[in-house]
């Protein structure tokens, strides 16, 4: 490998856009080889934002035979999984995948198949991880039980549907809200409480007039078991025009932390009054992609804290919950 790690991109729409406005463009140890989006035109911004570099592409497998990238962004909607990392796993590179890594159980745990047997580098999008206030709680659950928590996503949907507004809102594409966003705090629950027994899922639909192509619930509310006897409550809403944000509230035997925002600014509350607060970060995707950039060049982990098993376990938890809804069965892992 050159001094800088050559990078390839499958899928270049928003989520591609904020990665390089938050840091990645700038990173002096990076270059862009490669840009392929079903939307060429879509492919070509992305190009434009880093000044001109790199090769549009409308085929992946051609992008990876041309460019060879020495690592891949596989920035795609939920249901576009699978091709992608196989063609990448194929050619043994390194990727980050922005979660949630699929949209359904299979294509996960085919991927994790083919990253374990060639021990392949990855990076899953939970960025929110990085946060210092998620890393000071989870220090100080390090001496305690976890007891309880709940939070989740809470807003009013899409008013328009265009860009990636149009996938969001079919099951069929996105999942829905809980597999497609609250998985934040699904795997923000797992960091910080551990792995996840059985799942029941309550679906709310029919609260709002929508298109017929709007096929997501309006809403869900999600009770988890955690293996170490813990319990959980997620909750997701497209619904309330009043939002809600997003947050997250957890107990320990000697502590309680809020969450609050998309920043993670926390609360934390210890015994005989003593408060932590710490604020959230505005700027989260520079940390997530300076870690995997360092890893890719070290050809080791030197900072990912979400691999491509942790995307696994928060989609084999999502999927669980989506079943569950269908079936008004509690789900066990
Ligand atoms: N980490 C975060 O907070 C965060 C925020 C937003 C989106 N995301 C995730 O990023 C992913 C992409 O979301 P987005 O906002 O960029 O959506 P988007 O709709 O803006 O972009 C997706 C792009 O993928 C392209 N595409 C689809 N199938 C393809 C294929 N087979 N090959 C090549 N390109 C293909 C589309 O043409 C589109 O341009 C989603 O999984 C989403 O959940 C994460």
């Amino acid at each position: 490998m050159s001094d800088k790690v050559r990078l390839g991109f499958i899928g270049s729409g928003g989520i591609v856009r904020s990665h390089l406005e938050q840091g990645l463009k700038d990173f002096p140890d990076v270059e862009f080889a490669g840009w392929c989006d079903l939307n060429a035109e879509t492919a070509a911004a992305r190009r434009e934002q880093v000044g001109g570099h790199g090769e549009v592409f409308v085929d992946a497998q051609q992008m990876l035979d041309v460019v060879k990238p020495d690592a891949v962004y596989i920035m795609l909607p939920p249901y576009a999984h699978g091709p992608a990392e196989e063609l990448v796993i194929a050619r043994r590179i390194p990727f980050f995948v922005e979660k949630p890594v699929a949209i359904d159980l299979e294509t996960a745990q085919r991927v994790a198949e083919g990253v374990e047997r060639y021990n392949l580098l990855t990076s899953v999008g939970y960025m929110t991880r990085y946060r210092k206030s998620v890393q000071r709680v989870r220090e100080l659950l390090g001496t305690q039980k976890p007891v309880l928590l709940h939070g989740g996503w809470l807003g009013g949907g899409p008013a328009k549907y265009e860009g990636i507004w149009a996938w969001w809102v079919q099951k069929d594409k996105s999942g829905g809200q809980f597999l497609e966003q609250t998985t934040h705090t699904i795997d923000l629950a797992r960091y910080l409480f551990g792995d996840v027994r059985s799942v029941y899922a309550a679906p709310v639909r029919g609260c709002r007039e929508r298109p017929p192509f709007f096929t997501i619930e309006d809403a869900s509310m999600v009770q988890l078991q955690f293996r170490n006897g813990a319990a959980g409550n997620l909750y997701s809403s497209c619904s309330t025009s009043v939002g809600g944000g997003i947050s997250l509230t957890l107990w320990a035997t000697d502590m309680k932390a809020e969450f609050t925002g998309w920043e993670h600014t926390v609360k934390i509350m210890l015994p005989d009054g003593e408060t932590i607060n710490i604020p959230g970060e505005q700027n989260i995707f520079a940390k997530e992609d300076r870690a995997f950039i360092d890893s890719v060049k070290a050809g080791a982990n030197r900072g990912i804290l979400a691999t491509y098993a942790d995307g696994l376990k928060a989609t084999q938890i999502a999927v669980a919950a989506n079943r569950s809804m269908d079936t008004g069965e509690v789900v066990e892992l």
